[in-house]
């Protein structure tokens, strides 16, 4: 078995991402464990905190400490990732010396209902991630266009089924490689 944790970029209502995230765990091959991070209770990160650590990021670190590969599931925010993706991030690095994603093997999928589905966002996760010492999976690229015409009550329409299906066999495999 190989466990993969999943974050998800967005609690909003009827969030594309998390429709997004039900995909990819339901369309996840037999041997993938798929556990939710969760991220939205997490406090926005400064550095005043590395001398008392509050409690809730610690314990969000011990939750990522468990997986073997990490899946980042986020919409698109001003041709960027969102703020609230960049400080669960930041958090994984700190205290200061404490890195707990050196190592970790690490997937990015997003949605958005735009045409270009998320690929700014993705790039520049990219560019900044792989210093930190993430595995990264270069392909294949998951960014869902068109979102709002692709999702349904229970699932998704059949393209974006069967990619979802390969990207999660694709990202297993990944991780089990690189454990
Ligand atoms: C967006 N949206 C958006 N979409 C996109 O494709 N490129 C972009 O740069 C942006 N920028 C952006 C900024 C902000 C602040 C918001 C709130 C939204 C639209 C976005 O893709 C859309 O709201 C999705 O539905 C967000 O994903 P969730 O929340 O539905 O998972």
């Amino acid at each position: 078995m190989v466990r993969i944790g999943y974050i998800i970029g967005s609690t909003a209502e009827g969030s594309l991402n998390q429709k997004l995230a039900r995909l990819l765990v339901d369309q996840a091959p037999e041997r993938a464990e798929m556990v939710h991070i969760p991220i939205r209770h997490l406090p926005l990160y400064h550095r005043d905190m590395d001398d008392d650590f509050p409690q809730v990021m610690a314990d969000y670190k011990a939750q990522v400490a468990e997986v073997d590969g990490l899946l980042l599931v986020s919409p698109e925010h001003n041709q960027s990732f969102p703020a609230a993706v960049k400080n669960a991030l930041d958090i994984l690095t700190r205290p200061q010396g404490k890195n707990i994603i050196g190592g970790l093997p690490l997937g990015i999928a997003g949605a958005s209902p735009g045409r270009f589905g998320t690929i700014n966002g993705q790039s520049q996760l990219r560019q900044f991630l792989p210093p930190l010492g993430v595995k990264l999976m270069g392909s294949p690229v998951l960014a869902v266009h068109a979102a709002k015409e692709t999702f349904t009550d229970d699932g998704a329409d059949e393209q974006t089924t069967r990619r979802a299906a390969s990207y999660m066999e694709a990202f297993t495999e990944f991780v089990a490689g690189h454990r």
